[in-house]
């Protein structure tokens, strides 16, 4: 496979020349640099661009590996980093957040003014007892006390855990239960596309499953004025606790590897796993990355539409623009309320210049840009826009043109930005004032990162034919352990089949035959991408056999024009086979039911009923065979070995 043939699009002479990676040949110099001296490229970064309380000496600790450590004897405050210094350098005043709620409201917060309230915040936690190396989980809407509550953790050393407010109240169980989390930070409800929806009461009933015992305090925010109850001598609200404090709270020094954040996501059996990040690295390469693939500049507006509840939201809301004094947008809403012309309208008001947003929105976007032309992003001012990326899933070359020309005014690079909850920050991105783009490629790594295309045995593939995505280097703001399960860590993400030393991303890919361009061909495990988010397989098929009418269920993917992947599920029934309305009734029950066990992105597209599942003789679910039928493809593939050919008809759909 090749590009050649593709459109290339260059950088304009004018963004190479200002860019803080200025060409391909400075793309070059950089990724010399790393090549001759692997260690010192990193600890020259983590230098220049963090305030270390504790300069390090070591940078690379491989003692332990596969689990490294970066800048090992070093101390930092990650709190400190994004707030105080910022205000130490003069930036007091400098507005840090333009918070823009679901209803349009917006509030700008400065530099001076998110330190105190981060400090209160902080200060409060401490009066609930939390300390340092405490686990926090925050179930927290995108608001500022979202991102200030994230802050205060870290200012005293407190590793927190977001909960996607979108996620179920068995989601946030299993979380607090899994992290020991000590103190649960939500809020009453949230505001999303004009809707009121409930957070405490959700909290409470996660409670009432058992297993929170060790999570003594609730911390609750007020945002919509919803009624909730309060249970006395657990629950708190921040308008008690927090506006009474100190606007003062000296940070917590920590070193490199304490542990900033834990974020679960989804792998290939049915728990969710607690990937664990560093302070030091994490936070070098957030910076590096807003510096170098987002080429921030001091007069610039950011803008990530991330949710906190994803690590795009943490590298690219919380922590990187904050730790370089950047000013960025934040958005409570969705891109479709009032209507779906919100994003633009947005862009033209606060003059955004470089906007992140997923694939998964650009699409649904096109759509309803095609059926109403007054929301089309041609009818608003995006002039202010220099820079816009892409995260989360393959942009498909439509999308990618349609996002160039009419929102980047055919002017603005698009860096296509793959990376993973586990790495923390950008893997393989253009540079958007060097790399030549090509649009559905993430072209090249990231200066630094050494990302290869292997075999099933660990050998590097020649270019121009798939393989397994690996990364050969530790890199700073790598995963650094699964929270409570080191056996899984190594397992997922250094198999001993590949030896032991490279790290698995869990992607497919191909390099470009001619210019070695990566291609991201999709996940090579049982993990579902919809709408750029990560969904286990194993998970939702949990889900479904929990219900007490399920007896055996298989979940599979299938492309979806809008969100990337939908999921399809296979669902046997302890009872008889439902058709017509009680197959109606059925599915609506289940969907239901999975969004209650896991959250409402989790309810399978499509639900289908056999009186078997396609398996071998020996039992195993053919899987393979369930992925075409949920395409609607014909079967095609050797159905010999099948013990049960005839429930194929009924699984058509
Ligand atoms: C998975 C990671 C990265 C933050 C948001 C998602 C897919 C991510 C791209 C991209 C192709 C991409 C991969 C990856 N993915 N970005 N630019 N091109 N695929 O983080 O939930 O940890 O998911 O998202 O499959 O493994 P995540």
């Amino acid at each position: 496979m090749s590009n050649e043939s593709a459109k290339v699009y260059q950088p304009s002479p004018d963004f190479v020349k200002n860019a803080a990676v200025s060409g391909m040949e400075g793309y070059k110099a950089l990724c010399a640099e790393a090549e001759q001296d692997y260690e010192g490229y990193w600890g020259k970064r983590a230098k220049e661009l963090l305030s270390w309380q504790t300069p390090f000496t070591k940078i690379l600790d491989e003692s332990n590996a596969p689990t490294y450590g970066w800048f090992v004897d070093g101390k930092l405050n990650a709190s400190y980093n994004c707030l105080d210094r910022q205000v130490e350098r003069g930036l007091g005043d400098k507005v840090a957040l333009i918070f823009e709620a679901d209803d349009g409201q917006v509030t700008k917060v400065t530099y001076k003014e998110l330190l105190a309230r981060v400090s209160k915040i902080a200060n409060a936690l401490k009066e609930l007892g939390v300390q340092k190396g405490d686990r926090v989980i925050i179930y927290m809407p995108m608001t500022i006390d979202g991102i200030a509550s994230m802050q205060a953790c870290a200012r005293i050393g407190a590793t927190h855990s977001i909960v996607f407010g979108g996620f179920s109240a068995q989601s946030l169980r299993d979380r607090i239960s899994d992290a020991g989390a000590k103190v649960l930070i939500t809020s009453d409800g949230q505001f999303r596309g004009g809707k009121s929806l409930p957070l405490k009461a959700i909290a409470d009933e996660a409670f009432a499953m058992g297993g929170c015992e060790a999570c003594t305090s609730v911390l609750v925010f007020k945002r919509t004025g919803v009624d909730v109850a309060m249970t006395a001598g657990r629950d708190v609200w921040a308008d008690d606790i927090v506006n009474k404090q100190s606007d003062q709270c000296d940070p917590v020094w920590v070193e490199a590897e304490h542990p900033l954040f834990l974020l679960y996501t989804s792998g290939s059996t049915g728990k969710p796993k607690g990937v664990q990040h560093s302070t030091g690295g994490y936070l070098l390469h957030a910076m590096l990355t807003m510096l170098y693939t987002f080429d921030l500049k001091k007069e610039d507006i950011f803008w990530c539409t991330a949710d906190i509840g994803w690590v795009t939201g943490h590298t690219y809301i919380t922590y990187g623009p904050l730790a370089c004094g950047g000013t960025e947008v934040v958005f409570e809403g969705i891109p479709t309320f009032p209507n779906a012309g919100r994003f633009w309208d947005m862009i033209q008001k606060h003059k955004v210049s470089i906007f992140y947003t997923a694939p998964t929105a650009i699409r649904s976007l096109v759509k309803a840009a095609d059926t109403d032309p007054s929301v089309h992003p041609k009818k608003y001012d995006l002039s202010s826009l220099r820079l816009l990326g892409s995260v989360g899933e393959p942009i498909n070359p439509t999308a990618w043109e349609w996002y160039y020309e009419n929102v980047g005014g055919g002017r603005c690079p698009i860096v296509d930005t793959f990376w993973q909850t586990e790495t923390g920050g950008h893997m393989i991105t253009p540079m958007p004032g060097a790399t030549p783009l090509v649009p559905g490629s993430c072209t090249l790594p990231f200066p630094g990162i050494q990302a290869a295309v292997v075999d099933e045995t660990g050998n590097e593939v020649p270019w121009g034919q798939g393989g397994i995505l690996v990364v050969k280097k530790p890199w700073p703001s790598m995963i650094r352990a699964v929270w409570g399960d080191a056996d899984r860590f190594k397992k997922s993400y250094f198999p001993e089949d590949l030896g032991g030393k490279l790290y698995l991303a869990g992607d497919g890919a191909i390099r470009d035959a001619n210019n070695g361009y990566f291609t991201i061909t999709g996940r090579i495990d049982d993990v579902l991408n919809v709408s750029g988010h990560r969904m286990g397989t194993m998970e939702i098929e949990s889900a479904l056999v929990a219900h007490p009418m399920v007896a055996e269920a298989a979940v599979v993917g299938r492309p979806d024009d809008l969100t990337g992947e939908a999921i399809v599920a296979f669902v046997v029934l302890k009872g008889s086979r439902p058709t017509g309305d009680d197959a109606k009734k059925v599915i609506k029950e289940l969907s239901d039911f999975v969004g209650k066990e896991i959250g409402p992105i989790a309810k399978p597209k499509d639900i289908r009923f056999g009186d078997n599942l396609p398996k071998t003789r020996s039992g195993k679910i053919m899987r393979r065979l369930l992925r075409s039928l949920a395409k609607g493809e014909e079967v095609t593939q050797d159905t010999s070995t099948l013990e049960n050919p005839q429930i194929l008809e009924q699984l058509k759909g």
